[in-house]
């Protein structure tokens, strides 16, 4: 492995895939590895990829050809560049992408932590693929980020809490791709979470991919539930935000909803992910509960903390999806009043139980479909946004903005909101008064002192 020495990783898909590649960076990291934005002077190319539609998947075969022309390019200067596929297409078509001409490795989201010996193996060599699902566990030898590291990558973090889903909704890959839910231990996530704050992190999203159903073994000896976790995180000194995603409607449990009421710490911003307002596409989904139960979940979300805002994700032209069907989840969106969403065609997808219905909807309508959601969704994301204006929300200052002497930092709704600071209260929280809006994001001015180190206060504001 002597020669191999730069590094670039490259993510697809979702917040999980960001957090792994960062953990496969630090793990790599004490055998001499240092990463570069550039991936044609890499010694070690990886591309972290994700399965969960058709067009993210064609998307990595291309990315593929791209690197092995860099790699050919190297190889003309006498240097060797390693490509390794990793991520949820190499789980789900590590053969296939095996076969590529310039693939030296293909591993899958349970083996990230065995990468120091697959790597030896390809120096070795070899061909590797490594798909399978190990019974230890891969967090405990994944290495921990330096502080260093940590600082560069910003005041905010992702954390895996959950991975793996036993849902199985009839649309979707991840519980092939991802395996079984399996929680991490709370003293194991805690002391992830102190580490990132005394390196300087403020804002912890906790993610999983069904992070509600999140059941790790506590000190105790019981499993604890998602909200018992963000009880004990709101302890950890300089920690002010804490955010969780993504949530299913079937595991938003009372105590977590009650989190909501009794943790300010907790942003008011949840993503509730509920894919169609038809009960009859929500059982073809296998999504196991009605629309009536999801409505019933807002409300009381909302009863208990009434500034709560939500976003969702929906998959327009299921099959066998009418045109009733889909006007009913336009009603959905407009009686719920999201803050913001994702919108999707449905996409066939192999091996899953949606692929094989019948009444596959055509292109055109899924097409013509998505288009009128995703014009609603942009009007109800413009009336969320103009709301604010006039009114004084909290924002973490995290970064420099554009121009000299302007910060951006996010509201409690994750709305980009610009500033003029100075760039020493990086990490602070402070109150801005909103004066203007742009397409997607919030401007502003400072409204007086900040608050290091009490985020209740910004429960208070953000809720007045
Ligand atoms: N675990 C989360 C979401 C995981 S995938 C949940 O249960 O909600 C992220 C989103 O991709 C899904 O919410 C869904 O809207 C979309 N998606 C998943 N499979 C899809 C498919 N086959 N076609 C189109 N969109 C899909
Ligand atoms: Fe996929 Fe459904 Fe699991 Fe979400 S809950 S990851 S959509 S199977
Ligand atoms: Fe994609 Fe895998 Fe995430 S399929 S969305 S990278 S869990």
């Amino acid at each position: 492995m002597s020669k191999l020495r730069k590094l670039h990783v490259k993510s697809f898909g979702c917040q999980m895939n960001v957090y792994d590649s960062n953990r496969m960076a630090d793990t790599l990291a004490p055998a001499g590895f240092a990463e570069t934005p550039r991936a044609d002077d890499a010694d070690l190319v990886i591309l972290n990829t994700c399965h969960i539609r058709e067009k993210a998947a064609d998307k990595v075969y291309s990315e593929i050809g791209r690197i092995r022309e860099m790699k050919e390019a190297a190889a003309r200067e006498g240097r060797r560049m390693v490509i390794a596929v990793a991520g949820c297409v190499a789980q789900a078509e590590g053969k296939e992408i095996a076969r590529r001409a310039g693939v030296d490795l293909v591993f899958g989201p349970q083996n990230y932590h065995r990468l120091p010996d697959l790597l030896a193996r390809v120096e070795r060599g070899e061909k590797v693929v490594d798909t399978e699902f190990p019974v230890e566990d891969k967090f405990d030898a994944l290495a921990a980020p330096t502080r260093k590291a940590i600082a560069k990558r910003g005041i905010t973090a992702f954390v895996t809490v959950q991975e793996g889903c036993d849902k199985f909704c009839t649309f979707c890959v991840v519980p092939y791709t991802r395996g079984a839910e399996v929680s991490r231990p709370v003293e194991k996530i805690v002391a992830e979470v102190k580490q990132l704050a005394d390196a300087g992190v403020r804002e912890v999203t906790l993610i999983g991919q069904n992070v509600n159903a999140y059941h790790g073994p506590g000190p105790d000896g019981r499993a604890w539930s998602l909200a018992a976790l963000l009880h004990r995180l709101t302890d950890v000194p300089g920690i002010a935000r804490l955010r969780y995603t993504t949530s299913h409607p079937r595991d938003m449990t009372d105590d977590l909803i009650a989190a909501h009421r009794d943790l300010p710490a907790l942003m008011p911003y949840v993503h509730l992910p509920v894919q169609s307002g038809s009960d009859r596409v929500l059982e073809a989904m296998n999504r196991r509960h009605t629309v009536a139960h999801y409505r019933g979940i807002v409300a009381r979300m909302r009863g208990a903390r009434s500034d709560l805002a939500f976003t969702s994700d929906f998959i327009v032209g299921f099959p066998g999806e009418s045109e009733d069907d889909f006007r009913d989840t336009l009603a959905l969106i407009e009686d719920v009043g999201f803050a913001g969403a994702f919108s999707f065609m449905y996409s066939p997808r192999p091996g899953t139980p949606a692929a094989e219905m019948d009444e596959q909807v055509p292109q055109e309508e899924k097409s013509e479909r998505l288009q009128r959601l995703q014009a609603l969704i942009a009007a109800r994301q413009h009336a969320f946004n103009a709301g604010f204006v006039g009114r004084t929300v909290d924002v973490l200052l995290e970064k420099p903005g554009r121009y000299t002497g302007q910060l951006v930092g996010k509201s409690p709704y994750l709305q980009p909101v610009t500033v003029t600071a100075s760039t020493s209260r990086i990490g602070e929280v402070v109150p801005v008064t909103i004066t203007d809006i742009g397409t997607n994001s919030l401007f502003g001015t400072l409204a007086g002192q900040s608050r290091r180190h009490a985020p209740e206060q910004a429960f208070v504001e953000a809720g007045a």
